[in-house]
């Protein structure tokens, strides 16, 4: 197996709020290999997004922390950068896509501007050739007639196209890996599906790793190599894509995948909440997050927060791991 360019070992992120200690990242760890696409899901408030800032080293101080745990980014951690260090790697070897390109974007800014001035800056290279660079971009994501648009400002593209352009920014400086945070989430559904085809697309020709974050299961199922269920800022269920779906194994994703009525790939079912409130992430006590709503639970789960393991023994897949003490059962 190749060598993973990103290792999050327990990642633990807080923030201090008027309502107590919210730990919106619980001991969170997984793998990234170079080319593979990854998703994060999970239900809104799960720690998706708190799991990618902790990566990127843009969660708020003071009242965000990392806690605990290790970043390591083709082997070094992130964690012990200091601003510099960690300003030269992100927007560079790691990139990021948001939700709304409108505040990733600079409205003041033409788009050639806003591709080539990364370009300019960290590979070093002389403005003309990055501006030409810029403009290969921007065919690459297929902006008709991109010369011509690299003097265009933000506000003059509709949201497919910054959203095009944010991934052309994002492509720009060659990155190893690629955060996309719910990239789609604001298009329509077309758009959407051709977005994250052209994003995969362009990923997997450059080898670069990607980390897509979505609450769809319907993208799950069409982009993801391998899948990390998160619940409660804690990871439940990671396996492959395959393997989830054909035979998920915790009792919230078996919930999830029963209120997607299709998953062959049909991104237009919304995700329907499982019965019952998301956990309260300042007082989740000392068992499993999910036990509160969870058909299965027993007393064990209540005291004792199960382990992020592969139970299903030699025979099983053994990279499907899974949090319940209901292994066997589950
Ligand atoms: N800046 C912040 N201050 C306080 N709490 C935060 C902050 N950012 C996120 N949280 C909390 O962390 C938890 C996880 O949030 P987030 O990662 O954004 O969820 P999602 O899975 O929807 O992306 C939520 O309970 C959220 O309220
Ligand atoms: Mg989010």
């Amino acid at each position: 197996m190749t060598q993973p360019i990103l290792q999050v070992r327990n990642l633990t992120t807080r923030f201090r709020t008027d309502r107590g200690v919210v730990t919106a990242v619980d001991r969170v760890s997984f793998d990234v290999a170079p080319g593979e696409t990854l998703a994060i899901v999970g239900e809104s408030g799960s720690g998706k997004s708190v799991t990618a800032l902790s990566i990127l080293g843009l969660i708020p101080r003071p009242a965000g922390s990392i806690d605990e745990g290790e970043i390591l980014f083709d082997g070094k951690d992130l964690l012990k950068l200091d601003a510099p260090g960690m300003r030269a790697i992100r927007g560079n070897r790691i990139a990021m896509i948001f939700q709304e390109p409108m505040s990733s974007l600079n409205p003041a800014l033409t788009i050639g501007k806003q591709i080539a001035e990364p370009i300019r800056l960290h590979r070093g290279l002389p403005w003309k050739t990055a501006l030409g660079m810029a403009t290969e971009l921007l065919g690459q994501v297929q902006i008709p007639e991109p010369a011509s648009r690299l003097g265009a400002y933000p506000h003059q593209f509709s949201g497919g196209m910054r959203q095009r352009a944010m991934i052309a920014m994002a492509l720009a400086c060659r990155p190893q890996l690629i955060i996309a945070d719910e990239p789609t989430t604001a298009l329509d559904v077309t758009v959407q599906a051709q977005i994250l085809d052209l994003l995969q697309d362009l990923a997997r020709r450059t080898g670069t790793a990607l980390i897509l974050i979505t609450h769809d299961l319907g993208v799950v199922a069409r982009y993801a190599d391998r899948v990390a269920v998160m619940y409660g800022g804690r990871l439940v269920e990671m396996a492959s894509a395959e393997a989830l779906y054909r035979a998920p194994r915790h009792p919230y994703t078996r919930g999830l995948m029963a209120c997607v009525p299709r998953l062959d790939g049909d991104t237009s079912q919304p995700l329907v909440p499982i019965e019952g409130q998301p956990p309260d992430l300042t007082a989740l006590g000392p068992g499993c997050a999910f036990r509160p709503r969870c058909p299965l639970a027993q007393a064990r789960c209540a005291t004792v927060r199960p382990a992020l393991q592969d139970a299903a023994g030699p025979k099983g897949d053994s990279r499907h791991l899974n949090a319940c003490h209901l292994q066997e059962i589950a």
